[in-house]
């Protein structure tokens, strides 16, 4: 059966915004559908028990002033594998936000580029932008968990149905008004979360931990010199790397209210080694050179060193002069992750010694790394990752063996585009890459959304499997593969 959950009117569309618009504009159905219902193009893999979950933005109501790709509605994509069947949901995170706006008909909060023209308090870092939860998404606990990445509140979500929580119940409350950052990280041995968050006040970053029964167990302010914008977060086995980079608000303009990001050329970027229930004064700093990093792939530990593999920025903020106020080119710019140098890098922290040591792994702009999740916070030797065409167009994959140093490719057809694309284990694999490579497809030529599964040993073959959505999905942020077994709360 294929059934449609809810319909909403996109009051954001017609627009002239190329990030509502093409591979980034927004759907109006929340659906239900399973095979056979769903044409499948190829067979769905019969060893393939979990759930697919990608998070995204998506607007509904005309933004209140420049609209930017990271401000939309949250809403997830599941494809849910079970014995040879698959079923395909989506359904918006029913935020604070979401609902308020739902039941004005119109938007009550501004972007992440406008935070001037609020007008009643938000939430996120700056406190004024709607608690969208549309950037991340991972399963903790048997639940899944979404946030964005100026920290919202952690909504919880069923994974498989997707009917929204709520803010978690057992710890969400004590972070006061800070919540959590996108990118927190579950340890898969462990069961335990390790989370972030940061703000314009001190304490400007904070740390966390939640452990296997949904405890919060640790929460830790981390003294930094000045407001910081970090967004990822390291974790090894016995540690968390904090990110304090070398793009920042500009202190002076900070007291003024303004909020431009700079790249500080001459200012080290600085990684804080912290055991995992470590404080402040645990935390051992690791100097860099300048950069910013949006995504990590891996962290883990070889003798006295921390190993943290991940895309470098080493020029966030491009040259902006000469390019007009008006319009989306500056927008464009501050997305093209080939202006940014965007490359994977590697990091080594030496503990004993203090010393960083670092190189690039590719020259290649890639981004959106996704590694077997139990090689998380352990040595991996496979990455998957998404090309990145500028504007953010993410059209193809490339597979890294960083132990013999080959690649695979896969490029999409023109006008599809790609997510990001996790690993996928085949049931009782052993090998690291014995299983799949999932992903949801953009499809501008069809209009019709894809679900492909690629075996994760020969990307380059293409798809095995192409399972086709009853209607469009946008291109979107996060995702992540939860096996069948961790879908149960534990007892
Ligand atoms: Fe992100």
């Amino acid at each position: 059966m294929t059934t449609v959950h809810q319909r909403y009117t996109l009051t954001c569309l017609p627009t002239d915004n190329p990030y509502l618009m093409d591979n980034w504009r927004p759907t109006d159905t929340e659906w239900t559908a399973s095979t056979p219902d769903l044409e499948v193009i190829g067979e769905v893999p019969r060893d393939l028990h979990g759930v697919y979950l990608r998070n995204g933005h998506n607007q509904v109501h005309a933004p209140i002033g420049k609209y930017h790709p990271f401000d939309g509605d949250g809403m997830i994509h599941g494809m849910h594998f079970e014995g040879g069947r698959a079923t395909y949901r989506n359904r918006f995170v029913r935020t604070t936000g979401f609902l308020a706006e739902e039941a004005a008909g119109v938007s009550l909060w501004p972007g992440i580029i406008e935070p001037r023209r609020a007008v009643r308090r938000g939430w996120g870092s700056i406190g004024a932008m709607k608690d969208n939860a549309g950037t991340d998404v991972k399963v903790h606990a048997g639940r899944a968990l979404a946030a964005m990445s100026q920290c919202s509140e952690p909504y919880r979500l069923d994974p498989v149905t997707l009917e929204t929580l709520g803010p978690d119940p057992a710890w969400a409350r004590r972070l006061g008004d800070r919540g959590i950052c996108s990118h927190f990280q579950v340890d898969p041995h462990t069961g335990e979360m390790m989370f972030f968050n940061f703000g314009e006040r001190a304490p400007y970053f904070n740390y966390g931990v939640v452990n296997a029964r949904n405890e919060l167990v640790h929460y830790e302010p981390i003294e930094l010199p000045h407001a910081t914008w970090p967004h990822d977060l390291g974790m090894s086995q016995h540690h968390c790397v904090i990110h304090d980079l070398s793009m920042f608000f500009d202190p002076e303009g900070l007291k003024k209210g303004q909020h431009r990001l700079k790249f500080h050329r001459d200012v080290p970027a600085r990684f804080g080694v912290i055991p995992r229930l470590g404080t402040s004064r645990d935390v051992r700093w690791f100097e860099g050179q300048p950069c910013y990093i949006l995504h990590l792939a891996n962290t883990y530990e070889v003798g006295d060193e921390i190993v943290m593999d991940g895309a470098i920025q080493t020029n966030p903020v491009p040259d902006l002069s000469g390019l007009p106020k008006e319009g989306y080119a500056r927008m464009h710019a501050l997305l093209s992750m080939d202006l940014q140098e965007t490359r994977m890098h590697r990091w080594r922290f030496n503990l004993k010694t203090g010393q960083t040591r670092e190189e690039d792994l590719d020259d290649e702009v890639t981004e959106f790394s996704m590694v077997n999740a139990q090689y998380k916070g352990r040595p991996n030797r496979y990455v998957y990752n998404a090309l990145a065409k500028p504007e953010w167009k993410l059209d193809g994959l490339k597979k890294y063996d960083w132990q013999t140093g080959r690649t695979q490719r896969w490029q999409a057809p023109a006008g599809c585009f790609v997510s990001e694309s996790p690993f996928a284990p085949r049931d009782g694999a052993v090998d690291e890459d014995d299983g799949y490579v999932v992903t949801y497809i953009t499809n501008l030529v069809s209009g019709r959304g894809e679900c492909a599964v690629f075996d994760a040993r020969d990307i380059e073959r293409g798809p095995v499997c192409r399972i086709i959505l009853p209607g469009h999905i946008p291109m979107g942020a996060h995702a992540v593969w939860t096996p069948a077994a961790e879908l149960k709360v534990p007892a």
